[in-house]
């Protein structure tokens, strides 16, 4: 089995791509500094693959983890996951995200230099677009200034990548722009557990719905789109994790270094009220929501065009919203049962 080295392993997108990664044959090696991931999830993944992953407690600005993981599971890839991702707090304490998102991937490239590691997979973001002129966009698509400190550290880190590898002989990389990631395993037994009231959507929508908040504000009902809401491309989180697995096959088969780009998403946009509707729908619970003034910063409607991704990895999200609505509300009974144990 191949060792991947998986940084932000327990986290929310890095745990269920540990899952696929073993169903497709991979030995995930899972790093981790447990900023914003517990140590159960390591039991859960455990209960669902009946392996146990091996995990090491650390962080990726440590230069010398990597060797120390090298020297026991040599590896030839990493997938990088691991970084701060609050938006707000990143505008409050922006060298906070500089310093864990941007140094964390210098350090990290530094030591794939150092251990001759081949292939990088990277975690970005369509917040490298801004805002769009056009909603459908590609990967050719201008990038912009991104609205916030964090969506800044993602730019930043592409083009690092981007100039260390043409300066490279033997690095390859390929570039995620992940769009709305949400949904959880359907086993109910790992997901995302926000920390503090939700920024996102769906964790505040199943907050909501389980009793933890009292009503759903929804931002802004005067937008240029269909409904007045704001669109957005929401995948089910389990098609970004297969997403990981056909961008790693992918990459391995490359014969000299390369840099990809690929958009994650489903390539269908989705308004803010669909979503409810589809919460409603898949799980038969009226939501308790109303209008509010729009949320500074926010997008208006942007949704991936996959033709890219769908054709050179091969992959497709394969889920709807429908099924992402299910599992997010399940994984929500779950935590709750979790905390009243
Ligand atoms: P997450 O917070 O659940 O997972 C990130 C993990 O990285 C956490 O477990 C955290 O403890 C760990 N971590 C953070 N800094 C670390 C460090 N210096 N060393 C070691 N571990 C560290 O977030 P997620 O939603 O799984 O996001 C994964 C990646 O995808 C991030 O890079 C994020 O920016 C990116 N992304 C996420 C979304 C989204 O909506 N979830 C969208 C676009 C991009
Ligand atoms: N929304 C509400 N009410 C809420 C929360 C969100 O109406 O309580 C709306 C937002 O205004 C937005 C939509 O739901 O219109 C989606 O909001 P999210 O916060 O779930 O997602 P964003 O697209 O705004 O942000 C996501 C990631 C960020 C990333 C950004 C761009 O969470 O980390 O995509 O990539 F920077």
């Amino acid at each position: 089995m191949k060792n991947i080295l998986v940084t932000g392993g327990t986290g929310y997108i890095g745990s269920h791509t540990a899952l696929a990664l073993r169903e497709a044959g991979y030995q995930p090696i899972l790093l981790d500094n447990l900023d914003n991931s517990e140590l159960f999830v390591l039991d859960s993944l455990e209960k669902i693959s009946g392996v146990k992953f091996p995990f090491f407690e650390g962080d990726c600005r440590d230069s010398e983890i990597y060797s120390k993981i090298h020297e026991l599971y040599p590896f030839d890839s990493i997938i990088h996951f691991a970084a701060h991702k609050a938006v707000g707090e990143s505008v409050e304490n922006p060298l906070k995200y500089f310093d864990n998102n941007i140094n964390g991937c210098i350090v990290l490239l530094a030591a794939m230099k150092k251990l001759h590691v081949k292939n990088l997979i990277f975690s970005s973001s369509c917040t490298v677009y801004g805002n769009p002129e056009n909603a459908m966009v590609t990967e050719q698509t201008p990038l912009a200034m991104p609205e916030s400190p964090y969506g800044y550290t993602k730019l930043v880190c592409e083009q690092i990548i981007e100039q260390v590898l043409n300066s490279s002989s033997n690095l390859s990389a390929s570039l995620l722009r992940y769009f709305n990631p949400i949904g959880a395993h359907q086993s109910g037994l790992i997901g995302e557990k926000p920390v503090g009231i939700p920024n996102n959507l769906v964790p505040y929508i199943t907050q909501t719905a389980i009793g933890i908040r009292e009503c759903l504000s929804v931002f802004g009902n005067d937008y240029p789109t269909q409904d007045g809401t704001c669109v957005r491309d929401f995948i089910h989180v389990c098609d970004v994790a297969d997403a990981h697995v056909a961008a790693l096959k992918h990459i391995e088969k490359q014969t000299k270094p390369s840099l990809f780009k690929f958009n994650i998403g489903t390539g269908k946009g989705t308004s803010v009220l669909e979503l409810i509707s589809s919460f409603e729908e898949s799980t038969g619970i009226k939501l308790n929501w109303r209008y509010a003034d729009r949320r500074t910063g926010d997008v208006i409607e942007i949704f991936a065009n996959t033709d890219l991704s769908n054709s050179t990895l091969e992959w497709k999200a394969k889920r709807n919203i429908n099924d992402a609505m299910r599992d997010a509300w399940n994984w929500e009974k779950s935590l709750h049962d979790l905390n009243n144990a």
